[in-house]
């Protein structure tokens, strides 16, 4: 008999999980590509996410299941976890491979298999951190197994090296982070170079906030981070650092960028860096306004990034451009693409008496420019990874 909340593991594999966790898909409202410049991010988390119920077994083989992907026989798919190594998995069972993989190779697990069932509702292509919350969710729950006690920075490096270097998707650590540590109501304020962390309320319905809506729409055009594109940024970021002798482009001040970009030759990698340094002083100034109550005049900043991600970073496409400009023109306080780019998601501030019509907007200029429809997202600032069930310690 299937249990409830256990994601019918005993259907699959007999018995219970030794524990069940959710981890989360985040959106990011301010701070993008600055993440690998050791630069600021502010990501909340989303209702939506991926559950996980996990079983330590002694066959040394990890056997995966996922809701999403499970064929009419169950789709387990089987690995020996003393074989694993890049590319050995693929699909989306790479994912919690290649956090087993990475614990391994970081000498915290030994030959430990286990079994794992997987259910998400995070969107998959949308930017919004489906892979993120797949391998957070794992490293959680396989921490909670074993009693590891690894700290937050600690899991989110291990899930991120899962991404980088057992799927070969490169990304920074921001969505980690996000869906491991952020909070409900709350905004995730993280310096990426130190990897201190604050909670910024973002309760939009009361307080400050009220009268305000933050809308999450996925463009649904499609969104893709190993074509290359996202790689060949960090690299001229890193191209710019080097220039500038600098560690990280997060070192390069507002107050210097007009010194800074007359030293750089490149033409390309001088507007990469006029977004990056660029950005995180919009981070800032977003953080201040939040912490001041002064949530509906942190538009124009959204909006601003977004132009600089548009103009300067090229990572938006038509549909990101189209969604921001349609629910400006709507009323919108302030619109922008959120994640990588190249599709996925934007988000906007509006007055929530302006909401609907603002969604309206987007998808009537979606449908005028022969666009897939948008989907709107539900978007309300939700808890990080967190434990559902598993034995009382
Ligand atoms: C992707 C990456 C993140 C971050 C964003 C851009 O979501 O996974 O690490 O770099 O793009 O801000």
């Amino acid at each position: 008999m299937t249990l409830p909340g256990t994601l019918g593991f005993a259907d699959v594999f007999g018995g219970t999980p030794d524990v069940v966790w959710r981890a989360p898909g985040r959106v990011n409202l301010i701070g993008e590509h600055t993440d690998y410049n050791d630069g600021f991010v502010l990501p909340w988390a989303l209702p939506l996410g991926v559950t996980a119920a996990l079983r330590r077994n002694d066959s040394g083989v990890l056997r995966m299941v996922s809701r999403q992907h499970g064929g009419s026989d169950g789709g387990v798919v089987e690995a020996p976890v003393a074989g694993l190594e890049p590319g050995s998995v693929e699909g989306w069972a790479g994912y919690p491979a290649g956090v087993v993989w990475r614990l391994r190779e970081a000498g915290i697990l030994g030959g430990e298999g286990f079994d794992l069932v997987v259910d998400g509702d995070v969107p998959a292509g949308a930017g919004l951190s489906s892979s993120a919350a797949l391998e957070c969710v794992v490293v959680r729950a396989i921490d909670d197994v074993l009693g590891l006690g690894l700290s937050g920075p600690e899991a989110a490096a291990h899930a991120r090296g899962a991404e980088n270097d057992f799927v070969g998707v490169p990304s920074g650590v921001m969505d980690q982070m996000a869906s491991l540590l952020c909070a409900e109501g709350s905004a995730l304020f993280l310096d990426t170079r130190s990897m201190a962390t604050r909670q910024v309320p973002l309760d939009l319905d009361t307080g400050a906030g009220a009268g305000l809506a933050l809308l999450l729409v996925d463009t649904n055009a499609p969104h893709q981070l190993v074509d290359g594109e996202y790689a060949d940024r960090q690299r001229a970021c890193a191209a710019g650092a080097a220039a500038l002798g600098v560690t990280a482009l997060r070192d390069v001040p507002l107050a210097g960028l007009d010194d800074a970009l007359a030293r750089i030759d490149d033409r390309v990698v001088r507007r990469r860096v006029r977004h990056v340094v660029t950005e995180n002083a919009r981070v800032l100034d977003v953080v201040g306004l939040l912490d001041d109550g002064r949530p509906d005049e942190i538009g124009p900043l959204l909006t601003e990034s977004h132009v600089s991600l548009r103009d300067d970073f090229e990572v938006t496409v038509p549909e990101l451009d189209t969604a921001v400009e349609a629910a400006l023109a709507a009323g919108a306080l302030g619109a922008r693409m959120t994640g990588g780019g190249f599709g996925g998601s934007v988000v906007v501030l509006a007055r929530s008496a302006d909401a609907d019509t603002v969604t309206d907007a987007v998808a009537a200029a979606f449908a005028t420019r022969g666009f897939a429809a948008p989907r709107p997202v539900p978007a309300t600032p939700s808890a990080g990874a967190h434990r559902l069930s598993g034995p009382t310690r």
